[in-house]
């Protein structure tokens, strides 16, 4: 297979984004299906990517969803398209795949039928020395874990689990709610210290602003980072949040989440 040059994070995202997005075409199940692929374009399939021609790594991520008619096929990169209802998509999802794939130097193509399913192809350049062996990240990248507790309140039952098990791995103590008023019950509840909340801003009910503001007062020690499905200059614009909050970036990477939360756990 050869190898390319990119940010593992945002590789991370891109699948997370393209994963979520295929779970969300087939309410009733279905297939998910990742592949990759080592793809040489020609002069006629670089043109149609608007590519140089040359060698690339292809990933696709199929679905056998709902599909989408020509119309939404027009318009899924665009910054804040979404046909989901109000207050479940933000829109942002494949602008962000997008975004990402352009800055890696690749390119992205949809293929989508109403009833058939939707397909994603991810051009992304070869790098050179392909028969080189991998590469170690660098210490930066590889995330330190932790013993200390963590309050996780997420709405989304998916997102939640996910963040359980991604901190779990790394040796955190996990607590879980599913709104913010439960995360207050569980913290009245809980005899131990509470070192890190990690909350969603908006949850049905309470904000994750005002959930803070409650724990803080009886647990003024405990660390808060916020998760937000917006880009941080907007949350910020928005006054949801003033500037200096730890924000998290949904949907996030394994290694983002250890990240912050550790780098927040030490006060950095
Ligand atoms: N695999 C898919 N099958 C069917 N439709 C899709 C698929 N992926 C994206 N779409 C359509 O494209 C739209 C935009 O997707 P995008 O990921 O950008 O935003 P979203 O999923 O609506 O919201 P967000 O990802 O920000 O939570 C979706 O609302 C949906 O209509
Ligand atoms: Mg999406």
């Amino acid at each position: 297979m050869k190898q390319i040059k990119a940010d593992p994070g945002q590789i991370e995202q891109v699948l997370m984004n393209l994963a979520v997005n295929a779970r969300d075409a087939m309410p009733h199940g279905g297939k998910l299906v990742m592949e990759t692929s080592n793809v040489e374009a020609g002069a006629e399939l670089a043109r149609g990517l608007d590519l140089a021609r040359g060698q690339y790594a292809m990933l696709a991520v199929r679905d056998s969803g709902h599909g989408m008619d020509a119309a939404t096929l027009a318009h899924v990169f665009e910054p804040f398209f979404t046909t989901k209802p109000m207050g479940k998509g933000t829109g942002l999802g494949l602008a962000t795949v997008y975004g990402i794939v352009k800055q890696s130097g690749g390119s992205i193509q949809v293929e989508s039928e109403v009833g058939c399913g939707t397909a994603f192809r991810i051009y992304l350049p070869a790098a050179e020395g392909t028969t080189g062996k991998r590469r170690e990240p660098a210490a930066a990248q590889r995330p330190e874990g932790g013993t200390e507790t963590v309050l996780i309140a997420e709405d989304e039952p998916d997102l939640r689990d996910l963040a359980n098990i991604f901190l779990s791995g790394y040796g955190y103590k996990v607590l879980e709610a599913a709104s913010a008023e439960q995360a207050i019950e569980v913290a009245d509840n809980f005899k131990g210290a509470i070192d890190l909340l990690l909350t969603d801003v908006i949850m049905p009910g309470m904000s994750g602003r005002q959930l803070a503001e409650s724990i803080l007062q009886k647990r003024p020690q405990t660390k808060v980072v916020y998760m937000t499905g917006y880009t941080d200059d907007m949350v910020i614009q928005h006054k949801v949040l003033e500037p200096g909050v730890k924000l998290l970036q949904k949907p996030f990477g394994r290694v983002d989440l250890a990240m912050k939360v550790r780098s927040t756990l030490d006060g950095k």
